[in-house]
């Protein structure tokens, strides 16, 4: 409850929201008049200050290993008590073999995908607890599929939806923690993890806007996974209950 006695706007709390589905997500949460913070890398200075200010916006380098605590800091600054809704949404991937991909790149991969997500989570535990709040992991098919030269990516996902299994054990009846899974999305991350321009026809999927309104329908229910889309469900299913048979597919196809 605030100082006045009546009853706070809900607090979302939501990561990598400077860009694609993170940013479609806040304009939606702002639409409904919830208490924003938004998490970023980029300078608020970079961002549309119409949605980016200094009582909205978190700057954080998600790959770093402090930021969990950054964040809890920034919170107790700004008085943020209780946490409603926290988006684990930041994320990102790189294109090539695990051969060729430099181990920095691996550890910042696993950072930002996974060891922050669970170290925000630990560390905002009092006020999701506060806000009988939900923790929502945003994941993605390729934590079911194969995914040749994209394997840490498809591993850090796959680590998600553990944590998120376990954790929804842990704090059952406390918080409520809920896995997401999208399929492709028309967003800058293919760019950004070096697939060659050309390879993907991203004009093929859903906008960031079309899947974060999925997200949002998905977030109001209390089902524990969500995979987003008809076609999406089937792949995931596939990848369940027949990974082998898409494995020698795969391997086929690169042959
Ligand atoms: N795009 C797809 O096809 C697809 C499919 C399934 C699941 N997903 C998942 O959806 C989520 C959102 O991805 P998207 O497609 O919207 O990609 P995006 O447009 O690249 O957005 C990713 C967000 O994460 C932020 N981020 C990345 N590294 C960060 C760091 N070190 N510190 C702080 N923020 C960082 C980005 O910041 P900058 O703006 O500074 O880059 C951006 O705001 C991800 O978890 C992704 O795995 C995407």
């Amino acid at each position: 409850m605030s100082k006045n006695g009546l009853s706070p706007a809900p607090l979302v709390l939501i990561t990598g929201a400077t860009s694609g589905l993170g940013l479609a997500l806040a304009h939606h949460y702002q639409r409904t008049g919830a208490r924003l913070v938004l998490v970023g890398r980029k300078p608020l200075a970079a961002l549309d200050s119409a949605l980016f200010t200094p009582a909205t916006y978190c700057q954080s380098d998600l790959s770093q290993p402090d930021a969990a605590l950054e964040i809890g800091e920034w919170l107790v600054q700004h008085d943020v008590q209780h946490l409603e809704l926290l988006i684990h949404n930041a994320g990102l991937g790189y294109y090539g073999a695990l051969a060729t991909q430099p181990p920095t790149s691996i550890e910042t991969l696993i950072q930002v995908n996974l060891k922050t997500p669970l170290a925000l989570t630990h560390r905002l535990f009092p006020q999701l607890a506060l806000g009988h709040g939900k923790v929502v992991f945003i994941s993605s098919v390729a934590a079911a599929l194969p995914v040749p030269d994209y394997a840490v990516y498809g591993a850090t996902k796959a680590a998600l939806d553990g944590l998120a299994r376990n954790l929804r054990v842990e704090l059952a009846g406390r918080i409520a923690v809920q896995v997401i899974h999208p399929g492709a999305i028309r967003t800058e991350m293919h760019a950004k993890s070096g697939i060659p321009a050309g390879q993907l026809s991203t004009e093929r999927f859903p906008t960031a806007a079309q899947v974060a309104a999925q997200t949002v329908r998905a977030i109001a229910t209390q089902r524990a996974e969500i995979t987003l889309g008809a076609s999406n469900r089937l792949v995931m299913f596939a990848g369940h209950w027949a990974g082998g048979l898409l494995e020698t597919f795969a391997s086929r196809r690169r042959a």
